[in-house]
C-alpha cells in the first residue's frame, strides 16, 4: 500500500504540474486522480484487503495522501489563475484600434453637393427658395395656366386654393429673375413634393434647378455647360444626347439622356435596353415666362434646366432602389 500511495503522489505531481496553461486537462486530471472513481478512491477500495494489523496506518497514509493531492492541484490551480489575469492585463499594442461610429452626409446631400460643386466651378451661383409655394410661382408665372393639362402630370399637394408644396424647383427661376437683372447664372437645389407613391416615386424627392439668362445665351450654350457638366459627373467617356421634349415654360425644350451607366450603351435592364438613361429635361426659356418679370425677350435669352437628385445618385452610386434613400438604414448610409 504505502508504494501504490508513494507511486500515485509522483504520478500526480509529474504529470498535474505542467497543465497551469491547460485547464481543460487540469479538470480531467482531477477527476483522474481524485475523483469518486480516480486513482485514490480506487486504492481506499482497497483498504478492506489490507490484514487488520497494517489498516489504521494504510489508512493515515491515505489520508495524507488525500491532502497532498488536493495541495498539489491547488497549487497548480492557483497557478493557472495568475497565468490567466496575467493574460487579461497584458497589452497587445499590435491589436488594430477600434474605430468610434462617425455620422456622414447621407448619399442626397452627397450627390447634391456635388452637382452644385461641378456648376458652381461653371460660375453658377447657389440660390434656394421656398417649399411651400404660391400657386404664381410654382405654375403660373411658370406659363401653366389653371386649365393645364401639365398641372395633373404634378399631382400636386394643395396646402389652400393658391399655396402648394412645390413640385418642382423651377419656381425658383422666377423668384430669382423678379429680383435681380440679367446677368443671371444660378443653380438650385432643394425638396420637391408631389402626391406620389410606388417603388420609383416617394412624395418627398429632391431636384437642382439651373439658370443661366444674358446677352446671347444660346441653346449652344446650353449644350456645352450640360455636356460638362455630364461629363464632370459620370466621366469624359459618357455619351449623351439631347432629344427634343416639351415643357410649358421652355421653348425649344430637350431631355438629356447619358449613356446607361451600367451597359456603356450596350443594352440591359436597367436602361430597358436602350441603351440610354435619361437624366434631365431643360431648354430655352420661353419669353412668355419673361413677361411675367419684366425682362425684354428682344434683349436677353437663356436656358433652363432641372434634375432629379435621386436619380442621378442612384446612377451615379450604382442603387436600384429608391426607397433605400428614405430608409435611413446605417447598413445602407455608411456605404458611403
Ligand atoms: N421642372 C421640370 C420637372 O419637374 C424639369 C425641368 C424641365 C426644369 C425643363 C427646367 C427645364 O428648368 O427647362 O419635371
Amino acid at each position: 500500500m504505502k508504494e501504490a500511495v508513494e507511486n500515485l503522489l509522483e504520478t500526480a505531481s509529474h504529470e498535474v504540474g505542467g497543465l497551469a496553461e491547460d485547464p481543460k486537462g487540469l479538470d480531467q486530471a482531477r477527476i483522474r486522480f481524485l475523483g469518486r472513481k480516480g486513482e485514490l478512491a480506487q486504492l481506499f477500495k482497497e483498504l478492506g484487503k489490507v490484514p487488520e494489523q497494517e489498516r489504521r496506518e494504510a489508512g493515515r497514509l491515505l489520508n495524507e495522501a488525500k491532502s497532498k493531492l488536493e495541495a498539489i492541484f491547488s497549487e497548480v490551480a492557483e497557478k493557472a489563475r495568475q497565468a490567466a489575469a496575467g493574460k487579461r492585463e497584458a497589452i497587445d499594442v499590435t491589436v488594430p484600434g477600434r474605430s468610434p461610429l462617425v455620422g456622414r452626409l447621407h448619399p442626397i446631400t452627397q450627390i447634391a453637393t456635388e452637382i452644385t460643386r461641378i456648376f458652381n466651378w461653371l460660375g453658377f451661383e447657389t440660390v434656394e427658395g421656398p417649399e411651400v409655394e404660391l400657386d404664381y410661382y410654382n405654375f403660373e408665372a411658370l406659363n401653366i395656366p389653371k386649365d393645364h393639362p401639365a398641372r395633373e402630370m404634378q399631382d400636386t399637394f394643395y396646402i389652400s386654393d393658391d399655396v402648394v408644396l412645390r413640385t418642382h424647383t423651377s419656381p425658383i427661376q422666377v423668384r430669382v429673375m423678379e429680383k435681380r437683372r440679367p446677368p443671371i447664372r444660378v443653380i438650385a437645389p432643394g425638396r420637391t413634393y408631389r402626391c406620389d407613391s410606388d417603388v420609383t416615386h416617394t412624395p418627398m424627392f429632391h431636384q437642382v434647378e439651373g439658370l443661366m439668362v444674358g446677352k446671347g445665351v444660346s441653346f449652344g450654350d446650353l449644350k456645352g455647360i450640360l455636356t460638362t457638366f455630364v461629363q464632370q459627373m459620370f466621366g469624359p467617356e459618357t455619351g449623351l444626347r439631347f432629344r427634343p421634349s416639351f415643357f410649358p415654360f421652355t421653348e425649344p425644350s430637350a431631355e438629356v439622356d447619358i449613356q446607361c451607366v451600367m451597359c456603356r450603351g450596350a443594352g440591359c435592364r436597367v436602361c430597358s435596353h436602350t441603351g440610354w438613361l435619361e437624366i434631365l429635361g431643360s431648354g430655352m426659356v420661353d419669353p412668355e415666362v419673361y413677361k411675367y418679370v419684366g425682362y425684354d425677350p428682344e434683349e436677353v435669352t437663356g436656358f433652363a434646366f432641372g434634375m432629379g437628385i435621386e436619380r442621378i445618385a442612384m446612377l451615379k452610386l450604382g442603387i436600384d432602389d429608391l426607397r433605400l434613400f428614405f430608409e435611413n438604414d446605417l447598413r445602407f448610409l455608411s456605404q458611403f
